[in-house]
């Protein structure tokens, strides 16, 4: 089945079987091997792509069900080939150890960061109107993602440093 995937800004025809999953389509027709097998079947979170701005879990969405959307991968996280403050962030923080889960957690963390920028309550927020940036409200909202390494306290460091960038206004953003 023809289906026409824009990912990381360039556009891709594929013709796939239509039982393809969107990881499969990323990984095996389209050589991006940054988003990462895991379970398979939505308890990690190692698969984590953008689509069209919300984070979702490739493994579960099949690609013709994304037949003209916008992908974003690991691979589209730089910037003219610089590192974004959360990728550098996680490296100062030491947020990995075998690196298996962190394209996954970047991805979902970019995402993330935006969801909260814009006002989005989870279920740990106790002010629904104006979400805070505690390790609390990271955690709940990093949760999809696992890390058998044991990170999370990299991870959310990592994380906590964007958002504090954000509010000094440092142009440490996105
Ligand atoms: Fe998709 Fe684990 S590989 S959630
Ligand atoms: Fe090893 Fe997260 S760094 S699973």
């Amino acid at each position: 089945m023809p289906t026409v995937l824009t990912v990381n800004g360039a556009r891709h025809t594929l013709d796939l079987d239509p039982r393809t999953s969107l990881l499969d389509a990323l990984r095996h027709h389209l050589g991006l091997t940054g988003t990462k097998k895991g379970c398979d079947h939505g308890q990690c979170g190692a698969c984590t792509v953008i689509v069209n701005g919300v984070r979702i879990n490739a493994c579960l969405a099949l690609a013709v069900m994304h037949d003209e959307d916008e992908i974003t991968t690991v691979e589209g996280l730089e910037a003219e080939a610089a590192l974004s403050p959360l990728q550098r962030n996680f490296i100062r923080h030491d947020g990995f150890q075998c690196g298996y889960c962190t394209p996954g957690q970047l991805v979902s963390a970019t995402a993330m960061l935006d969801e909260l920028r814009d006002g989005w309550p989870s279920h740990a927020s106790d002010n629904l109107s104006e979400p805070q940036h505690t390790r609390a409200e990271i955690a709940e909202r990093m949760s999809g993602n696992l890390c058998r390494c044991g990170c999370y306290p990299g991870i959310v460091a990592a994380i906590q440093d964007v958002l504090e960038a954000d509010e000094g206004l440092t142009g440490e953003t996105r």
